[in-house]
């Protein structure tokens, strides 16, 4: 048994996430988790919000809310949709939370004492009107490429062109609309992360076995170019941890509050702690999962995200624990995905575009998503949902082979034997061939679960429910139980139990069904089929079990072609 961490990019506060959003981090994570836990090993998986920045100030403005309030409601409402797709974290957490806040601030004041922390002065954009400085993104103007109107101060919507708020023709402040502006000094703490080149490369190097995704990019930004730009990691807002070394105050940086991305993965941290707090253990509980001097030298952490975030967890992330000088646990895998286009072209938070979270629970349980997305993932390049693909998948995969083949031998055992399970008969050839060949692929469905294949392990799962469809059609039980019911017996017996172990092997990628499968069958035991053949002989002659209602209903053309058009526009 080994101590398995697993944490997901954290999402951020400023909306509820679309299903590119969750296929990139956290529902891979999930599946890793759920996997771990049945293969027996003591997995912490962690998650939480990423709440501040401006994106964060931006959100709570348009609805019309304090700041604090807002992420307060978007937390529950996206901890109630991650409930709902069965994420099983063991804690989703807050970064706004007072533990996030104190390591923060502790990490910032090691690194320091450290000499790796310099304070640089700044010109930038202060507005009268508004009392505070402005960040890019709180400028507009017109835009010098295209005559855009409403472009950012760090990028034009429309052209997409990068811009520099100095670049905006009449600029003025996004907040009141005031062109009473004026370049003011003002000083922020950077990492001086170019010091910690070499300890990283070197870092870097010794994960032989990192993805080449993951990898690349890392190489690239450390080694392109400049190399490793030391890092500004303070930001003139309100809403965030206020910049303080350790407990005490940081002369001239009153008001200002570290920059997102340096507090954010902080919160794996803090979250773990969170959790601790929340379940009354003290900081032993979460310090052996993070400090490899209490006992995490010994846990291995994998991180699931999409791969835009992977710069920040291969160089900024460890340059901050490395920085610090304490015994922080790094990350040992980073398992990263590409993007998730929408039916011919992008899923688009700030535009609505795609199905969001909500949306699909409204239309279809939570299994129906999981599968399609998780068999789908783009792990080796981007993948595209349509619908025509979903309406396959689902009714293939789901109905077609999993449910189907639940629903025949079930209701044939009712109606021949009973609902129990039937006595008598003994295993052939054919019964002896179908265990050799399912042992064999779930040895190899374990190997790429192991290595977080996540799509090829689909693809396995349901060649495993696929081979005992087929053996049933050969064996078919409902001619021999004319000739030699004793042998249909035990044919059903042996189908009944595998059905118990689908359950337990497919627990990961569908959860809702698996639980569906062990309570119709009147079984708690989900343990994986570590030996097989004492796996199918869990339930006995004379257990009792219920026909389960249909596991997975077919989707229609009708409801797809409703979804299509109901989805092809932008969100309400
Ligand atoms: N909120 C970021 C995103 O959605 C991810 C933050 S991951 C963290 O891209 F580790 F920094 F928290
Ligand atoms: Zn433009």
């Amino acid at each position: 048994m080994a101590r398995i961490l697993i944490t997901s990019a954290l999402p951020y506060i400023n909306g509820i996430k679309h299903l590119g959003n969750l296929v990139g981090s956290q529902l891979p994570a999930d599946l890793y988790a759920r996997y771990c836990r049945l293969r027996g090993h003591e997995v912490m998986f962690i998650c939480a919000t990423d709440e501040h920045g401006t994106p964060a100030e931006l959100a709570a403005a348009k609805a019309g809310k304090p700041v604090a309030e807002y992420c307060a409601e978007m937390h529950d409402v996206q901890a109630e949709l991650a409930a709902g797709f069965e994420l099983s974290f063991d804690h989703f957490g807050r970064s706004s939370s007072p533990q996030n806040h104190k390591l923060t601030q502790h990490l910032a004041g090691k690194l320091a004492e450290a000499g790796l922390i310099e304070e640089v002065s700044e010109k930038q954009v202060y507005s009268k009107a508004d009392g505070r400085f402005l960040p890019d993104r709180y400028i507009e103007g017109t835009c010098p490429n295209c005559g855009y109107d409403k472009a950012r101060g760090d990028q034009c919507e429309h052209c997409t062109k990068q811009l520099d708020p100095t670049d905006l023709i009449n600029p003025r402040s996004a907040i009141s609309g005031s062109t009473d502006l004026e370049i003011r000094e003002t000083k922020h703490l950077f990492l001086k992360q170019s010091l910690m080149r070499d300890k990283l490369n070197a870092w870097i190097d010794s994960k032989t076995d990192w993805p080449v995704l993951t990898t690349s990019i890392a190489k690239k930004w450390l080694n392109d170019g400049d190399g490793l730009q030391d890092r500004g990691i303070t930001r003139d807002l309100d809403w965030g941890i206020p910049v303080k070394k350790g407990d005490e105050d940081w002369p001239g940086m009153e008001g200002k509050v570290f920059y997102v991305w340096f507090d954010a993965p902080i919160e794996y941290i803090a979250a773990t702690w969170e959790w601790a707090d929340a379940h009354g253990y003290p900081n032993s509980a979460w310090e052996r999962w993070w400090r490899t001097d209490k006992g995490a030298d010994n846990v291995r952490y994998v991180q699931f995200m999409g791969k835009d975030n992977v710069p920040f967890h291969t160089l900024s992330f460890p340059a901050t624990l490395m920085g610090s000088g304490e015994p922080w646990k790094l990350v040992d895998y980073i398992k990263s995905f590409n993007y998730l286009n929408y039916d011919g072209g992008q899923f688009s938070t700030s535009q609505g575009r795609g199905v969001f979270m909500d949306q699909a629970l409204e239309i279809l349980p939570a299994d129906y998503w999981r599968w399609w997305l998780l068999s789908h993932a783009p792990e080796n390049s981007d993948s595209e949902f349509t619908w025509e693909n979903f309406q396959t998948s689902v009714n293939k995969d789901l109905a077609d082979v999993l449910g189907n083949f639940v629903s025949r031998v079930t209701k044939f055992c009712r109606s021949k034997f009973g609902e129990e399970v039937p006595a008598g008969g003994r295993y052939g050839a054919a019964e002896e061939a179908l265990i050799a060949d399912l042992t064999a692929r779930i040895g190899e469905y374990e190997t790429l679960m192991d290595a977080m294949e996540v799509r090829k392990s689909a693809t396995e799962l349901r060649a495993i429910w696929a081979a005992g469809n087929e053996y049933l059609q050969n064996a078919a039980p409902w001619s021999v139980f004319k000739d030699d019911p004793d042998h249909a017996a035990a044919i059903i017996r042996l189908m009944l139990n595998l059905i118990r172990v689908y359950a337990a092997l497919s627990a990961p990628f569908i959860p809702e069904a698996a639980a569906k499968i062990l309570a119709a069958l009147n079984s708690e035991d989900d343990a994986w089929p570590d030996d097989l053949e004492a796996a199918l002989e869990v339930l006995k002659p004379g257990h009792r079990f219920e026909v389960p209602e249909v596991l997975f209903a077919k989707i229609s053309d009708e409801d797809r072609e409703g979804w299509q058009a109901k989805f092809a526009g932008q969100r309400g």
